[in-house]
């Protein structure tokens, strides 16, 4: 099983300018890559490290066991506000693992015949197969065109009501293609791309997680605090850039009602514009490709 390769991770900690006694959370734990670079920057400081899925935790735990400083939670991020506050950064680096696409058996990927699984956290009933097997045609159609920006969503959608039940990934896999004609099967890129990655983001709640975190972190970022995402697809990054444009623009009624004892005196400025990874990095990890990665600073309003 192949191990995960940290994306644009150089970036990443110079946009959160980690401070040696600061306290830091990475929302997306993985295989602790960016988490290890925090640490190698602390000195009094600590790290809070989330992830979904206990695999994740404890491979993590194990990659990690020199440092006494950083603590593990087997937690969704838009919950972060329950475990920590006064943070001096958070760092999420969204969507699947390397590990987790290429374990079969957690059918996440198009490329092995594995259940329809797709669930990050094992703990949760709800799996690919569920959907597939019992939402209407309507609602599926909506999941793989909201969510995949699949443009053959209806197609797609009725061959699955039609060919119901689909238990492995290689029968939808099989399904998908046979709803499609021909011209769209002869396209570069894998014809079940897109309704894996709606079915993943449905299952995992991926949409709404993001959301709820945008709308909370505020409560638990200090002054001077910094908020970095690196997303992978466009509803994600989407979802960021609107956010981090609402904050740093105008002074935002929701926001400022959460910390009144903070009225105007709280603001937020963009750390940059959207930066991608370079050549080189893309050429080495392919995950890189259509990483987004995007920085929020919060500062008194005086010194904007
Ligand atoms: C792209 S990987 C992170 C890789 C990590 N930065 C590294 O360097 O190894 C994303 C991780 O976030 C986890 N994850 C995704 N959404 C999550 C959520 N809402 N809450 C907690 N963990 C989540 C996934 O289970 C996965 O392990």
């Amino acid at each position: 099983m192949s191990e995960h390769v940290s994306v644009m991770p150089e970036r990443a900690i110079q946009l959160l300018d980690v401070k040696p006694d600061g306290i830091y959370v990475d929302g997306t734990l993985g295989r602790g890559g960016h988490s290890k670079l925090i640490l190698e920057k602390l000195k009094n400081g600590k790290l809070y490290c989330f992830d979904l899925d206990e695999e994740a935790i404890s491979k993590s735990r194990e990659f990690l066991k020199a440092y006494d400083n950083v603590t593990f939670i087997h937690d969704n991020f838009m919950n972060m506000d329950r475990y920590v506050s006064h943070v001096d950064g958070i760092l999420l680096d969204l969507g699947v693992s390397s590990p987790q696409f290429d374990d079969a058996d957690r059918g996440f990927s198009y490329r092995y015949d594995a259940p329809l699984d797709m669930r990050m956290n094992k703990e949760e009933p709800f799996t690919a197969a569920d959907i597939v097997n019992s939402y209407s045609e309507e609602d599926l159609r909506k999941v793989l065109w909201n969510y995949g920006e699949e443009r053959n969503a209806g197609r797609i959608a009725a061959k699955i009501v039609e060919s119901r039940p689909i238990e492995t990934t290689g029968q939808l896999v099989e399904v998908i293609k046979s709803a499609l004609p021909a011209k769209v099967l002869s396209k570069k890129g894998h014809p079940a791309k897109q309704t894996f990655q709606a079915l993943r983001i449905e299952v995992n709640h991926e949409l709404d997680s993001l959301n709820q975190f945008l709308e909370r972190f505020d409560r638990i970022l200090n002054i001077d605090g910094r908020l970095v995402i690196i997303t992978f697809h466009s509803l994600e990054d989407r979802m960021v850039k609107h956010c981090f444009k609402r904050l740093s623009s105008v002074e935002d009624d929701k926001r400022i009602a959460l910390r009144p004892e903070e009225v105007k005196k709280a603001d937020y400025v963009l750390l940059n514009r959207g930066d991608k990874a370079d050549e080189e990095e893309i050429e080495s990890n392919h995950r890189a490709k259509s990483a987004i990665i995007r920085g929020i600073k919060k500062v008194y309003g005086k010194d904007r």
